[in-house]
């Protein structure tokens, strides 16, 4: 059977793309936000996954508000980034893993989350710069099943329910018959709103409070509607459902996580960022 190794989590503002093209992560602005990074890469180094299954939110691209899935996965041989409008550069396409999109997929609906499925995918800076952050040099070495989880118009998941296919998902990769190591990737949040009368609300007793309750209280988030999780953190920072997502996965994996490094920076653009990276062993 495979074997999940871990979980990473990193927020994914666009300008982070246009930094790295132009080579300032060493810059005082960038620095702060970059220095998380290196312990990571040591560990990947290390534990070298071979998959990941990526929690991210579509920003419009692939879905817009006309048809907009609630979780939507990706079982396509090839994504492909494409120009969302944010002016940073197009990545080079990214490999599917579509034979543990599938086992997902199938495993997902026997548990009744009705998932959209998704032959080809194109897919934006929410799916692309944490690759592009954890695996820095060079070609992408791991496989990727994109998991999308509707944030942007509402109707938006439960945090409650977000958890719950978080768990689907982590008991779907310990069943699928591979000899592959698999990590778990959150794409999002913290705290961040970018329009409307509160754009640039941050909310770091918050976020340090989440970011703190994965390791010691994997639940903790689920108390909070997603009204609620608006509320604190901003219209956009609702994206550490992801997170959630992601930590529930790791349940499945190991009673209990250890941590190998994280960070908080604020702000990058109107973001609070975090990162995060659990290993299960
Ligand atoms: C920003 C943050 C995001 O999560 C995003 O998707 C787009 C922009 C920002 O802070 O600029
Ligand atoms: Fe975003």
């Amino acid at each position: 059977m495979a074997k999940l190794i871990g979980g990473l989590a990193t927020s994914h503002i666009p300008a982070i793309g246009g930094a790295i093209h132009k080579g300032v992560q060493q810059e005082p602005y960038w620095k702060p936000f970059f220095d998380g990074f290196p312990p990571i890469h040591q560990w990947l180094s290390e534990v070298k996954p071979d998959v990941v299954v990526m929690f991210y939110n579509d920003h419009g691209l692939n879905f817009f508000l006309d048809k907009m899935p609630t979780f939507a996965v990706g079982a396509a041989p090839q994504y492909n980034n494409a120009d969302e409008g944010w002016g940073i550069p197009t990545l080079p396409p990214f490999k599917g893993e579509t034979d543990l999109s599938w086992h997902l997929i199938n495993t997902l609906m026997e548990q009744d989350f009705d998932v959209t499925t998704c032959q080809e995918m194109l897919v934006d800076h929410a799916c692309t710069l944490p690759l592009k952050l954890f695996w820095p040099e060079g070609e992408c070495p791991v496989t990727v099943v994109p998991v999308c989880i509707n944030t942007v118009q509402f109707p938006l998941p439960s945090a409650k329910r977000t958890y719950a296919l978080g768990k689907a998902v982590g008991e779907a990769i310990a069943s699928w018959s591979s000899d592959k190591k698999v990590a778990v990737i959150a794409s999002g949040g913290l705290s961040h709103q970018l329009d409307g009368e509160r754009a640039g609300h941050i909310n770091k007793a918050f976020d340090l409070q989440f970011m703190d309750s994965l390791l010691t209280n994997p639940e903790w988030a689920t108390q909070f509607s997603v009204h609620e999780l608006v509320d604190k953190t901003g219209t956009q920072g609702v994206e550490l459902l992801m997170w959630l997502a992601m930590r529930a996965a790791l349940t499945v994996g190991s009673p209990t996580v250890r941590k190998v490094h994280s960070n908080y920076h604020i702000p990058i653009s109107n973001t609070a960022t975090g990162l995060l990276a659990l290993a299960c062993d």
